[in-house]
């Protein structure tokens, strides 16, 4: 019954002439015919799009694994400045700009969820006994921390040589832990595992009469701020005590 046809009120055997028939059988198979054939174009159009956006960057290879910020990311126009344009964070060394380093990335630990620590690919520690949430900290500021030590260690007149050299003791006998070859060795990884693939470029200078790089040019860069306001919002105000050792009950693959 629900597949035949039914005439719709008022359409009778005997129309006049001037009023327009409702659609015939064929007719209506025919408009079905059109609406599809025109969502398939539609899809193909969208398809040919797609394929052609993905061509700016392709995904192949591993996954992202979970990070807690990844559904706060997107992803903005920057355009870099020109090298002799100078920033906050630019020297000769200051209180002030010593303080926009201090703004840019000590926020210390960030606290987070269950629900979230259960998807990182690591175990986590939680923060207390009974609080329900775990300690992370993102890669980007310990990073940030990194070269900040490496900044200071250009300006020995200010800073002192602890700033230089961290010697962190009781981690094993006379290994000594050299924090600015550390952190060398970690802005080393940053840089690579991030890998910025803008293309500087290279722009005849007349007064110069020579050819000279450019990186004064659009770079495609995750929101700083959002991943800012994140660590900010997340951050732990209150006193971590590392000596307690809190269990829970998240089970992760590589657990002994
Ligand atoms: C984190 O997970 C990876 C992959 O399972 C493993 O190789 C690595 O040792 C883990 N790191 C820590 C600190 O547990
Ligand atoms: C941290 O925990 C240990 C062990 O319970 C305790 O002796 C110590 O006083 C705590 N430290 C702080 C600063 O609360």
């Amino acid at each position: 019954m629900a597949h035949e046809y039914t005439a719709l009120s008022g359409d009778d055997d005997h129309p006049k002439p001037d009023v327009p028939r409702s659609p015939s059988i064929g007719q209506r198979h025919k408009l079905i015919l059109a609406l599809v054939a025109s969502n398939v174009v539609l899809l193909a159009c969208l398809l040919a799009l797609g394929m052609h956006q993905s061509t700016l960057v392709r995904w192949r290879g591993a996954k992202p694994l979970y990070s807690p910020v990844q559904d706060i990311i997107t992803y903005e126009s920057v355009l870099f400045p020109k090298p002799q344009e100078k920033s906050r964070y630019h020297g000769p060394p200051t209180d002030e700009v010593d303080q926009a380093w201090i703004d840019l990335y000590d926020l210390g630990m960030s606290a987070i969820p269950k629900s979230q620590a259960a998807r990182l690919p690591n175990r986590t520690e939680p923060f207390s006994a009974g609080s329900d949430t775990y300690l992370v900290s993102l890669t980007v500021f310990h990073n940030l921390h990194c070269l900040n030590m490496i900044r200071k260690s250009l300006w020995p007149e200010r800073y002192s040589q602890a700033h230089r050299y961290d010697v962190v003791h009781g981690i094993g006998g006379d290994y000594i832990f050299d924090h600015l070859d550390h952190c060398v060795n970690s802005l080393r990884l940053a840089l690579t595992c991030a890998a910025d693939i803008t293309p500087h470029i290279w722009r005849w200078n007349e007064k110069s009469q020579q050819s000279t790089g450019r990186s004064n040019v659009v770079h495609t860069c995750k929101n700083w701020d959002a991943i800012h306001e994140w660590a900010e919002r997340t951050r732990i105000t209150t006193h971590y005590n590392y000596t307690i050792h809190v269990l829970d009950d998240l089970v992760f693959p590589d657990d002994p």
